[in-house]
This record gives structure tokens, C-alpha cells and sequence, in this order.
């Protein structure tokens, strides 16, 4: 292979074997456009330096944009003897500027810091897309809260009917951890945006280049502290994938919530024909194929992250090639998200929620036993005391198979004597909910003021 970046040394070429699993082309070609801008900003570095004559500069550039326009139409594709998209791509530079200028291009620079740089470019460009569907999800949730101000649902824990909350209370947390999402990302952008450019194949360059030319030009803040860990470190790659991971963690609760709303037996929520799937058997099925997908492609990003850990645990410094194997696992993570995402927005944009049903539901079970204890203390009693004749209260309505507020002031009064008959007045759905008035709380005005930070917070990544 005459374009082989390396040989000279070899009595012989690779062997087809080794060539099959060296290759990288058909993942890292996904970097062309990126190399490419390296090469532009790293030719700039050459000429400030004096290794490029301003013709020569110049030359070098128009032949670099004709390989870009090349690669974005697609009339230039990795061959199949291309070990990677850095030779690839020097051997098409030097069949469009000939050998002598094309052969100036590498001086100084190494695959290793062209590699660990041209990442963290298409991460960052990621991470933008990522945090736009974020956002844009964020925003459907709480368009569907706005919708519901009022709405009071069941509001559980170990999936048990606990206290009465509003439903746009539940919708916001869901909210929540996306918004902690697009502020990851936002931090992790600080720790991305550092250029190994410059680092060589691990010791840096001898060629007296500035290195934070390159970052300038490449839209980084500044190079890479030490060469070695600029080429051989993977955090910031890793760090990414745990993003990607936390997100598909995030969707997959609320996934299950909307798998469980939309069971027959909740009947909470009905997905729109267009974001539900139908069945090749069972006519009658509508299925909630976008949350089971979410719940399943979390797996697949946990996966990312830690196929990616395992391989960067024990990796001796500075770069090895075991580092080729970042590239995959991080970009299915793109890839899976940036399908996922607006399929979750779309499916949380149109659900049609029940709230008829959900606030008939939401007294049942004894969920405002809490209330009676709550409203025996504000009376004067001991929690310990109140807590055990509310559970007293529920025990004689369970074994009747009545509601709290259906016993009658002589059982309430033969549990307690405490328990007058305007107890009542805090069995209601509406005065539980409106009662959990401190910040943070369910009531109303609580949850109004925390969807105005939600959004703020939101708004400000
Ligand atoms: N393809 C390699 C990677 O993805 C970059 C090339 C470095 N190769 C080398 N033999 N040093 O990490």
C-alpha cells in the first residue's frame, strides 16, 4: 500500500489479517470533516512557524477545502486498503496538491493527538444536538403541566398509593433530572474544550508550533496542559458516555411511569395513534413501543459507558491503541439519543391525560391518613400519638371497606376523642394537596414558583 502512513521500516506489508482488524475507517470516517479542520488550523501552525511559504499556506488550504467538499458530497470515501481516516485522508491531499506539498502536512503532528482532538470536536458538536432535544423535551413536559395546573393524581411510593400530589408536580420531576442533564452537559463542555493538538505522539513537538494556535483556530480554550495526558486520557470521552447513560436512565423512569399510566388498569394517559404502535396479531393492540425503548436503549447506553471504562481501566500511559476502541461505543451513544429523544418529546407532547380518573383514584387507598395525623398535631397532639390513631381510623375503615371520610362521627369518636367530626374538612384531595404548601411542596403556588425556576434554570444552560 503506497499511501500507508508508515512502512519504511517493514520488509514487509501488513497481512490481511492484521489489516481487517486494524481498520478504523468505517467508524472513524465519521471524523473526515473534523481532521480536516485540524489540518487547516495545524497548517496555519506550520506557516507561523516557517515550514510553509504563504503560497504554500495557501495552496495547502484551497487543497484541504477541495478534500471537504470531496467528503460532504460523498465523492470521496475511505478506500479499502485505508488503515484509518488520517491516511485516507493525507493520500487524497496529496493526489489534489502532489507529494511534495502534501508530504509538508505531517510534520509535527502524530495520529495520536489528531485523534484524541478531532473527538472531542465531534463530542462537542454532539453535545449541542443533545442538549437541544433536552430542552426541547423539557419544554413538552412542562407545556403538558401548564396544561394540568389543577390536576391532582395518586402520588405513590414503592408503587403504593401514598399522598395526593398534583399531576403537574409529577410531570416537573421528571423535568428536574433533564435539566441536571443539559447542566452536565454544560460542565463537561468546560472539561472538553482543551486541544491535545499539539502533543505529538505523546512528548509534544520539536518544532517550535503553538499548540493554542491550533486550539484557537479549532474553537477550543486553551491546549492540553501535559502532551501525554492530552493523547492518552479518555475522562472527558467517558465523562460524555456517563452523560449519555445518566439521560437514557432519566427517560427510562419516566418511561415506565407512562408504561404504567397507559395499562388498562391505571388508565391514566392514552398515547396519540402516531406515537403508539400497533400489533401483527392482536387487532385491538396500541402499545407504548417509544417508553419500552427508552427503557431498553438505557441498557445499551449503561452499556457504552461501561464497555468504555472497562477499557480504559489499567491502560498504561501515554497512547495505546487499546484508545481506538472510545470511538464506537460513543458515538452509538450519540446516535442512540439523538433518535430517542424527539420520538420522547413527541410521545410526551401528545399524551391525552385522564384526570377524572386519576383524582377519583387519588383519595382511595387511605391516602390522606397522613392529613388526619398532620391535622391531630396542629391540634396539639404528638406525632407518635396522631400517627397511631390515624392508623386506628385506617384499620377500622379497611376491615368496613370504606374510605377515611365515610366513617361516622361515633367510629371516629370511639377511636378517639380527638377525632371531632371537622376532621373531614382536611379529607379532601384539594386541602391535602393545598396544605403541602412549603417550598418544594405539592400546592399549588409551590409548584407554580418551581416551574418558573424549572424553566429558568433550563433557559440559562
Ligand atoms: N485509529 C487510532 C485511534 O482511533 C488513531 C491512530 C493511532 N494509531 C497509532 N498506531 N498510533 O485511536
Amino acid at each position: 500500500n503506497d499511501g500507508a502512513l508508515w512502512g519504511a521500516r517493514f520488509a514487509s506489508g501488513p497481512s490481511p489479517e492484521l489489516a481487517a482488524l486494524s481498520r478504523s475507517t468505517h467508524f472513524d470516517w465519521a471524523l473526515a470533516s473534523y481532521d480536516i479542520a485540524g489540518s487547516h488550523a495545524h497548517a496555519k501552525a506550520l506557516a507561523a512557524a516557517g515550514y510553509l511559504t504563504a503560497d504554500e499556506e495557501q495552496r495547502m488550504h484551497a487543497g484541504l477545502d477541495a478534500l471537504a467538499a470531496a467528503v460532504s458530497d460523498g465523492t470521496l470515501v475511505a478506500g479499502p486498503d485505508d488503515e484509518d481516516v488520517h491516511g485516507a485522508l493525507e493520500q487524497a491531499l496529496i493526489a489534489e496538491v502532489g507529494p511534495e506539498l502534501g508530504g509538508k502536512l505531517r510534520a509535527g503532528r502524530s495520529r495520536n493527538d489528531q485523534i484524541a482532538t478531532l473527538v472531542r470536536l465531534h463530542l462537542l458538536d454532539h453535545s449541542r444536538v443533545i442538549a437541544r432535544d433536552l430542552l426541547r423535551l423539557v419544554d413538552a413536559i412542562v407545556a403538558q403541566a401548564d396544561a394540568h395546573r389543577a390536576a391532582i393524581m395518586p402520588g405513590r411510593t414503592h408503587l403504593q398509593h401514598a399522598q395526593p400530589v398534583l399531576l403537574a408536580h409529577h410531570l416537573q420531576a421528571h423535568a428536574w433530572p433533564l435539566v441536571r442533564d443539559l447542566e452536565r452537559l454544560r460542565d463537561w463542555t468546560a472539561r472538553a474544550a482543551v486541544s491535545p493538538y499539539g502533543g505529538g505522539a505523546l512528548a509534544g513537538s520539536s518544532l517550535g508550533l503553538d499548540p493554542q494556535l491550533v486550539a484557537d483556530e479549532l474553537g477550543f480554550a486553551r491546549p492540553s496542559e501535559n502532551s501525554m495526558d492530552g493523547t492518552a486520557a479518555r475522562d472527558v470521552v467517558a465523562e460524555f458516555a456517563y452523560i449519555g447513560a445518566q439521560i437514557g436512565v432519566d427517560l427510562s423512569r419516566f418511561a415506565e411511569d407512562v408504561i404504567i399510566w397507559n395499562t388498562r388498569e391505571f388508565g391514566f394517559v392514552q398515547l396519540h395513534d402516531a406515537y403508539s404502535t400497533g400489533s401483527s396479531i392482536m387487532p385491538q393492540k396500541k402499545n407504548p413501543d417509544i417508553a419500552e425503548l427508552a427503557r431498553g436503549k438505557s441498557g445499551r447506553l449503561i452499556g457504552n459507558l461501561t464497555g468504555l471504562l472497562a477499557t480504559l481501566k489499567a491502560l498504561p500511559l501515554a497512547y495505546n491503541r487499546d484508545l481506538q476502541e472510545d470511538k464506537e461505543p460513543v458515538f452509538d451513544s450519540i446516535v442512540t439519543l439523538e433518535v430517542l429523544l424527539p420520538a420522547f418529546a413527541g410521545m410526551i407532547a401528545t399524551l391525552r391525560f385522564d384526570t377524572e380518573r386519576m383524582a377519583q383514584l387519588a383519595p382511595q387507598g387511605f391516602s390522606l391518613a397522613t392529613d388526619v395525623a398532620d391535622w391531630l398535631v396542629r391540634k396539639g397532639r404528638p406525632f407518635r400519638e396522631a400517627h397511631e390513631i390515624s392508623g386506628a381510623l385506617v384499620r377500622f375503615c379497611e376491615e368496613r371497606g370504606i374510605e377515611l371520610h365515610e366513617a361516622d362521627d361515633a367510629a371516629l369518636a370511639g377511636i378517639s376523642a380527638d377525632l371531632t367530626p371537622d376532621v373531614r374538612d382536611v379529607l379532601t384531595i384539594e386541602g391535602s394537596v393545598a396544605s403541602r404548601s412549603g417550598v418544594g411542596g405539592t400546592a399549588g403556588v409551590r409548584v407554580d414558583e418551581q416551574r418558573a425556576e424549572l424553566v429558568a434554570r433550563a433557559q440559562a444552560v
